[in-house]
């Protein structure tokens, strides 16, 4: 396996582990909970979109976008114009747009919401943010799931070196 390749598999591993902890927390915050613990765990869910999802699955699309550029380059154009080989990549890149350009967004304005309000008070907003990072979140995590199936399946290896 190249480094590169590597990077594919850590960054998936990240992305899929991220999103799985932040559903968690959000699964364990519903509105009847307090305010405090809310806005204590809204920010937390903050970090973990910082620090593991949006790393996850930046380097999981940039380094899938870096094999696909190394393989044409290598000579395995047809290989990469296999069926499997294409949904990975679509399904993977849309997956990728959503998860960093729409959910990571929208959880960093969660946690800054949760930092300026009353301590025992969130604003409205905080509540629908939140059903829609884990709604975009949870349809992100569906398509890594898809576009892994088609990774596995369409893998008989490039052999990139
Ligand atoms: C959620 C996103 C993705 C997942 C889960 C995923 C999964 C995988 C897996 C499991 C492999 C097989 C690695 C191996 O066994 O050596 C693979 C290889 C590859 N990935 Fe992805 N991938 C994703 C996104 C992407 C994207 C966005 C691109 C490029 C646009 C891409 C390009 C490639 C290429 C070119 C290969 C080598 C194909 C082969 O070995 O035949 N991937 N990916």
């Amino acid at each position: 396996m190249t480094p590169v390749t590597f990077l594919h598999m850590l960054g998936i591993s990240l992305w899929v582990g991220g999103v799985l902890a932040a559903l968690v927390i959000i699964g364990a915050t519903p509105v009847s909970q307090p305010a405090v613990v809310r806005g204590a765990a809204y920010r937390l869910l903050g970090r973990v979109y910082a620090w593991i999802v949006a790393p996850g699955a930046i380097a999981t699309t940039a380094s899938g976008l870096a094999i696909t550029v190394i393989a044409a380059s290598q000579g395995w154009g047809a290989r990469l114009g296999e069926p499997a080989v294409v949904a990975m990549q679509g399904v993977g890149l849309l997956a990728g747009i959503l998860e960093i350009f729409v959910s990571f967004p929208m959880s960093q304005k969660l946690a800054r919401v949760a930092s300026v309000g009353e301590p025992d008070a969130l604003p409205a907003v905080a509540e629908l943010l939140r059903n829609r990072v884990a709604k975009v979140s949870g349809l992100a995590l569906a398509l890594v799931i898809v576009a892994l199936y088609f990774g596995v399946a369409g893998s008989a290896h490039l052999r990139i070196g």
